[in-house]
């Protein structure tokens, strides 16, 4: 075993975005980009020292090399263990959950979450401290300021590991442990949800029916779902994972995962359809013809958590981000619990799960998770609807339509303009933030402004302040608009329009057409069609 100190002219450009460092590959593969950036994390991670790393990643092109890189710097910065998911795959709550359980300092997952993989396409890494949620920004922060002056970085070439062989080695003074990528994982679902009761449910003839896209969930969904509650093979689709997911967009919504989308609405619909992202922490839910939106997900689920062993005791409170539709705030108010709302980005949830003021929390970006992990979960929110459906004998149109009733429909849309200059999308954002103090009073489209700001969090736990979260015009109840810039894009500049309309007379009106007079509001008040140049947004989900 050699150590050894490589000098390094270090990189200007590793600031971590919304959910760690996001690079394009070609970017990511130069010499020693890499490498400066994990040496960053370890200088800024003392603690690591003497300790256990989790290691693992979404299995998307180059993830294996990039462990090895990350395994040999972990020998030569005195880490004492690494525990990787065997051929190198962890989804982000296993992650979260194997930091958890085993007692580990913190976690390196390699991944670009949803975004397109191989040669041509992304690759990330992010740091998740002790406790399994992403690292705080105060940390990615002296990450970043630290990749900016790093002269040196150790690593150990001697050091080799065999991805796909679960087992033991030590080399040198570190001890490095391939796991089964799902076993920990599977064994916290079973205390969370009935088992047996989903099982039963499937055995009468109930289906479940998942899309994997070719990315790290299908191993997980094949052990859960098909092998320990006997869901039909056939209905686990996509469920290789590959380097290239395929040559798709692992991205669970509507655009993204349209075969399912047709499955579900086709005349052979299983019971619950859902799919899952490149790292497994997203979930798309659907019923027999219906869509359940992020917000409608959070909002049915907190209301109904209660029925799965885990949470048996009920919902303590719920959390979610700013351009989350707010269905969930409805439910919260009814059952008498607190309601949260965070900046867009996992991490803000941790600290209120850390201190117990919430139970469960979301995303409109399809995410949702609780207390079991420190990241969002997309397996467990398919496994809590199984549970529900099993529970409650109820379907999930069912569900969706007596939530609907009860607190009326918050129709959601979001539009992003992807890949747009900087300058570009800082001007359309400069220009409706100096317009908002002007707003408040006005009628926009017939409904009355009656806040417009640039969301600012302080968090109730720790004190810290986040601003310049997202500018919101807000119609009381009834509607919002909100604007931001994306922090997780690789490609120039993305901005995100998300438009909320609440609505208690009609309640099953498509999306679209119940969004349009408020898109057409957002369109005069911003007009992002004429300044992007784009007919339409690139994506709407
Ligand atoms: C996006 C989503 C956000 C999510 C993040 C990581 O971030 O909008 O909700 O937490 O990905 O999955 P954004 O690109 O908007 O900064
Ligand atoms: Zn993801």
């Amino acid at each position: 075993m050699t150590t050894q100190e490589i000098p390094v002219t270090a990189f200007s450009d590793q600031r971590p975005g919304t959910a760690g460092l996001r690079k394009k590959v070609a970017l990511m593969q130069q010499p020693h980009y890499l490498a400066n950036f994990v040496q960053s994390i370890f200088d800024c991670a003392p603690e690591l020292r003497g300790n256990t790393l989790i290691i693992g990643g979404d299995g998307r092109y180059w993830n294996r090399d990039a462990i090895t890189t990350c395994v040999q710097m972990a020998a030569a910065n005195g880490i004492s263990r690494v525990l990787i998911g065997q051929g190198g795959l962890l989804s982000t709550p296993a992650a979260s959950n194997l930091i958890r359980q085993r007692g580990a300092a913190g976690g390196l997952v390699l991944t670009a979450s949803h975004n397109p993989a191989g040669p041509d396409g992304d690759f990330g890494i992010k740091y998740n401290i002790a406790g399994g949620g992403q690292a705080p920004e105060a940390l990615t922060e002296r990450i970043f300021e630290t990749s900016k002056a790093l002269t040196r970085y150790r690593i150990d070439p001697d050091v080799q590991v065999d991805l796909d062989r679960v087992g033991t080695s030590q080399q040198g003074t570190l001890a490095i442990e391939v796991i089964d990528s799902v076993d920990d994982y599977a064994a916290q679902m079973a205390t969370l949800f009935d088992f047996e009761r989903i099982r039963a449910w499937l055995r009468q003839g109930h289906r479940v029916r998942f899309d994997a896209l070719h990315a790290v969930t299908g191993p997980y969904a094949r052990r859960i779902l098909v092998e320990q509650l006997g869901a039909a093979e056939s209905d686990i689709v996509n469920a290789e994972p590959l380097e290239d997911f395929g040559g798709g967009h692992p991205d669970p919504n509507l655009i993204y995962a349209a075969d399912l989308v047709a499955a579900m609405n086709g005349p052979d619909a299983a019971d619950l359809g859902a799919a899952s992202d490149g790292d497994g922490d997203r979930n798309m839910i659907l019923g027999p013809g219906v869509f359940v939106s992020p917000g409608d997900s959070l909002a049915m689920l907190a209301d109904n958590l209660h029925l799965c062993p885990g949470y048996a005791d009920g919902v303590v409170g719920i959390a979610r981000s700013m351009p989350t539709c707010r269905a969930a705030d409805h439910v919260a108010r009814r059952r008498g619990i607190a309601i949260h709302e965070t900046p867009t980005g996992w991490k803000f949830f941790c600290n209120l799960l850390d201190a117990g003021h919430i139970t469960v929390c979301g995303e409109e970006s399809f995410g949702t998770g609780s207390t079991h992990v420190r990241e969002k979960d997309g397996l467990w929110a398919v496994l809590a609807w199984a549970n529900i459906l099993a529970a409650s004998g109820r379907s999930l149109p069912e569900i969706a339509t007596a939530h609907w009733q009860r607190c009326g429909r918050h129709y959601f849309q979001r539009h992003d303009y992807e890949g747009l200059p900087a300058e570009t999308a800082d001007g359309i954002v400069e220009d409706l933030r100096a317009r908002l103090p002007t707003l408040v009073g006005q009628t926009l489209g017939g409904l009355g402004v009656t806040a417009a700001d640039d969301f600012a969090y302080t968090d109730p736990i720790d004190g810290s302040r986040a601003t310049g979260q997202g500018l919101r015009v807000v119609m009381g109840d009834a509607a919002r608009i909100v604007l931001r810039k994306s922090g997780t894009g690789t490609d120039g500049a993305t901005l995100r329009l998300y438009l909320e309309h609440w609505r208690q007379d009609a309640l099953d009106l498509d999306p679209a057409a119940a969004l349009a007079p408020l898109a057409a509001v957002a369109d005069t008040l911003i007009d992002l069609r004429q300044r992007t140049g784009r007919a339409k947004p690139d994506v709407v989900t």
